[in-house]
């Protein structure tokens, strides 16, 4: 998978279809290319070596400009680039000028796993380790290059080391950088906000920096740590884009500058901006791992290399195989005005349905009757659960469901025994006001001795009351950093520490109770990112539960993570977040197209609703290994709705799930918005056989068609009357 071309100094990268290609010129590493696979050739041409500025040992004259444009592979700055750098130091002088020089390389067969952080890992990699030197401060680099060879992907992370004898600061490290030599590219990026996030927006780039990021201390609401570089012609099914992302859950930067040459520098990694870190003497810091995928068949290739490689090579946990039992959870039903007696009620009723798990969200512990207290004090609240938590969770076992909890463990509320018993443990600026949000604080987890005292309160809930799922929650952002355990030099490490910390203590929990079901969710979905996944086979994508939202935010979310990740609940209409009403059964096939659940207080459904969520789960039940196996081809584009008659083409949605071995397919429509005295709509279906036959039902009756045919002729969607319509079909391979 890995060449090196010894004469030319050349790295050739090879995945399945696609090729990566780097080299050592003048000392230098050299970016040469990023695309559609390539037999091993000597590509040095595409250095353009031949061309002034030229390299230093040619024309020393000019050293300075041909660091300003020569196509390097990680960047620094203070010598003559002035594009973005990759990686920053500041001596104990205080210069900050650095310039790294190729030393050695090895390849080797597997890949580097970090303690502390999540990874990818797999038996069938090979790594190409190249090592870096800055001479003065004798600060070595370590870039890693993996691939699967199942996997159209490249995974790349850097290390640094510090050989020299004094302490030095590190003030940026990315975790991947590469200079292409394209300057027609747009930049499709997932922004949003709370109850809306992953809105895609897509725009051609100009000469600077576009950049997105977070300094929020999580992956954040506003903007995913992902970014797609796509021709102008790039749709679903066709063209080519380049996907990135970071597999981590704190402050990121991501971004892409076009230069004076229309060269394109693309950079994704931990944000530099309050960031550094102190490397001691012989100290190495490991920074996270970025995924680079090439797809010249659109995005919806793309998404699916992102998909494979998460399903295969990131997700752990023991649920990754297993169909997740179907769960109801009591927020949207209840908030936090339940007792014991009512929760009962609900589950007894959901019991019956054929639901098989009970999630107690938020407001079960200390004295919460609102978001205004105790979190930190993770005991149970005796006035709604007079015998205990445990009784409570035996009693729903004797129903015969499982029981699940909401914990938010990073977090204090001032009103808690915790925060007056330690107020310093609140991330905090001395004499500042610290700020409330959600009438919260959050928690230092870079100390643990704060981690300690949460997980061995969790422990004792988990153990007591037997718990098969728990959902944890992150509900504010970070402001005033400030840890009372770090001296003031050391400070900017805090963000960085936090998310460490986090996952320092989700690692203790899917090692010490595997066979929970570990939900991650941030206020909805501000921690939807491919680090979580490592925890968390499954994180809730929205508090916007609105099927005709959930378009939107479904579409988006699985740009880079996959369907069986995204967390989908049906809720009752009018929606909380929207007031829409929506059909019950669409609900059902959108929220079949993630992980699937109710949010509701099902003792309130009507009779015909009611009747229904037997067949849902059923469905639910036969289907569930075709989302979470399949691959995912999104036929639609929920971003364009209908404005007029005439555009009513595109007032709808769909997508299909096709079996990896390609014996069966779901395929689901929406109508998002129906017309007066319109003919049917054509879909065309993608990813099937062309000369296998499928057979399915559709509109009552059964048929039997080439996946030619239902390719380039497509299904008529028709006799669908009202917005939200939907149609869910089942094709055989024959
Ligand atoms: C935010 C989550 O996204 C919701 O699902 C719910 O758990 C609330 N927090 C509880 O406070």
């Amino acid at each position: 998978m890995i060449a090196y071309l010894e004469t030319a100094q050349q790295f050739q990268i090879n995945t399945p279809h696609t090729t990566y290609a780097l080299a050592v010129a003048d000392g230098y590493l050299m970016h040469i290319y990023f695309g559609k696979r390539l037999a091993v050739q000597d590509l040095t041409d595409l250095l353009r070596l031949n061309e002034s500025p030229y390299t230093p040992t040619v024309n020393l004259r000019e050293k300075a400009f041909f660091f300003d444009t020569y196509p390097a592979e990680y960047p620094t700055g203070g010598t003559g680039d002035y594009r973005e750098a990759a990686f920053g130091i500041e001596t104990a002088d205080g210069f900050r000028a650095c310039e790294l020089h190729y030393v050695e390389h090895r390849i080797f067969k597997g890949k580097p796993l970090f303690s502390e952080m999540p990874h990818t890992f797999g038996d069938n990699a090979e790594t190409l380790e190249i090592t870096l030197r800055d001479a003065p401060t004798d600060v070595t680099v370590f870039l890693s290059y993996t691939v699967f060879d199942d996997s159209d992907v490249i995974i790349r992370s850097v290390k640094v080391r510090n050989s020299g004898k004094k302490a030095i600061k590190l003030t940026r490290v990315l975790s991947a950088s590469l200079d292409m030599d394209n300057d027609r590219l747009e930049m499709l990026t997932l922004y949003g906000s709370w109850a809306r996030e992953r809105q895609i927006d897509r725009v051609p780039l100009r000469h600077g920096k576009q950049r997105i990021d977070s300094l929020r201390g999580e992956s954040s609401h506003q903007y995913s740590p992902f970014f797609a570089l796509v021709s102008p012609e790039t749709n679903e099914q066709s063209g080519a884009a380049y996907g990135f992302t970071l597999i981590y859950s704190g402050n990121f930067f991501a971004q892409a500058e076009l230069t004076q040459h229309c060269q394109t520098r693309i950079q994704i990694g931990i944000n530099p901006d309050d960031f550094s870190w102190e490397l001691q003497a012989d100290a190495e810091f490991q920074a996270p791992e970025a995924v680079m995928v090439y797809s010249d068949n659109g995005l919806g290739e793309m998404s699916r290399c992102f998909h494979k490689l998460f399903d295969h090579h990131l997700i752990r946990s023991v649920w990754r195989d297993k169909i997740r039992p179907v769960l109801i959870n009591n927020w949207e039903a209840t908030y936090f005005h339940f007792d014991e007696t009512k929760l009962l009620q609900i589950a007894e009723q959901a019991a019956d349905l054929g639901i098989e798990l009970f999630v107690m969200d938020d407001g079960w512990f200390g004295h919460r009757d609102s978001d205004d207290s105790s979190l930190g004090d993770w005991f149970p609240d005796k006035r709604k659960f007079p015998n205990g938590i445990h009784a409570f969770a035996e009693k729903i076992s004797v129903l015969g469901m499982q029981f699940g909890l909401w914990f938010e463990p990073e977090m204090v509320s001032p009103d808690s025994d915790l925060f007056r018993a330690h107020p310093d443990w609140a991330i905090q600026i001395p004499s500042r006001e610290l700020s409330l949000c959600r009438a919260q604080f959050v928690l230092d987890f870079s100390r643990k001795e704060v981690r300690d005292a949460i997980w061995a309160q969790m422990q004792d809930i988990i153990e007591s009351t037997h718990l098969s799922y728990i959902k944890w929650d992150m509900n504010r952002q970070l402001t005033e950093l400030g840890s009372a355990a770090l001296p003031a030099h050391r400070q900017q490490e805090l963000a960085h520490r936090y998310v460490l910390g986090v996952y320092d203590l989700m690692e203790r929990l899917v090692t010490t109770y595997p066979q929970i079901l570990l939900e991650n969710c941030s206020g909805g979905g501000a921690r939807f990112d491919a680090g979580m996944l490592y925890y968390s086979p499954q994180i809730w994508a929205s508090d916007n539960t609105d099927a005709r939202d959930r378009l939107r935010i479904q579409h988006g979310a699985t740009m880079f993570l996959p369907p069986s990740a995204v967390g989908a609940h049906i809720s009752v209409c009018p929606n909380h977040a929207t007031g829409r009403t929506t059909p019950f059964d669409t609900r059902a096939a959108v929220a079949m197209s993630g992980t699937f659940g109710y949010e509701l207080d099902v003792t309130r459904l009507t009779d015909d609703e009611k009747s229904r969520i037997p067949a849902q789960i059923e469905c639910y039940r036969r289907f569930s290994p075709l989302v979470r196996n399949g691959l995912q081809y999104r036929l639609g584009d929920p971003f364009s709705p209908s404005k007029t008659a005439a555009q009513a083409q595109n007032g709808w949605d769909a997508w299909l799930f096709v079996a990896e071995d390609g014996a069966e397919a779901l395929f689901t429509y929406v109508q998002i918005s129906a017309e007066a005295n319109m003919r049917s709509r054509r879909i065309l279906l993608a990813g099937l056989e062309p000369e296998s036959v499928y057979r399915y039902e559709i509109d009552g009756n059964t048929q039997e068609k080439t996946g030619a045919y239902l390719m380039q002729c497509g299904l008529l969607m028709r006799n669908l009357f009202g917005d939200m319509q939907s149609v869910q079909i089942h094709l055989i391979r024959q």
